[in-house]
């Protein structure tokens, strides 16, 4: 089967059961995802398919077929840390690398769909847990992002 993952082209020969987690960090050895709960309630393997979040960790890996995945490895510009990675880091709002890049994609996946409200921010993450920061600084660097992006 052929898939683009961080705009690279693909072709791998997973078996049936194969998690898309599993292909993403032992085959294309692209570990940023994780592995936590690995039953849909952490967060922490969520990537982007066709940009809308989704848990690798139930998704196999044919069912993205042909399909747009994004990981944390390509959640940054060419330029560097994108503008929601900076923002997370001026405002202290991750602490680990664990619960990190499946937060940050949650929240990209919500900013690609348009201006979100706060609201709208915390529900995008409201399936990521994390055991440590709190949410409220997670809330406003993405708040900040908004600012940059759309204006006050
Ligand atoms: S590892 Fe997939 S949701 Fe927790
Ligand atoms: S910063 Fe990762 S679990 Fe809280």
């Amino acid at each position: 089967m052929k898939l683009r993952v961080n705009g690279l082209e693909y072709e791998v020969h997973p078996p049936p059961e194969r998690l898309l987690v599993d292909l993403l960090r032992e085959d294309l050895h692209l570990t940023g995802t994780k592995r936590g709960c690995e039953d849909g309630s952490c967060g922490a393997c969520t990537v982007l398919v066709d940009r809308e979040p989704r848990h690798a960790c139930l998704t196999l890996a044919h069912m993205v077929e042909g399909r747009d995945v994004t990981t944390i490895e390509g959640a940054s510009s060419s330029f560097g840390l994108s503008s929601l990675q900076r923002a997370l880091i001026e405002n202290g709002g991750l602490q680990c690398g664990f619960c990190a890049p499946g937060m940050v994609l949650a929240v990209e996946a919500c900013l690609l769909r348009g201006k979100p409200t706060r609201e709208e921010i915390r529900e995008a993450i409201a399936g990521n847990y994390c055991r440590c920061t709190g949410y409220a600084k997670i809330v406003d660097a993405a708040e900040k992002v908004v600012r940059e992006r759309w204006g006050p």
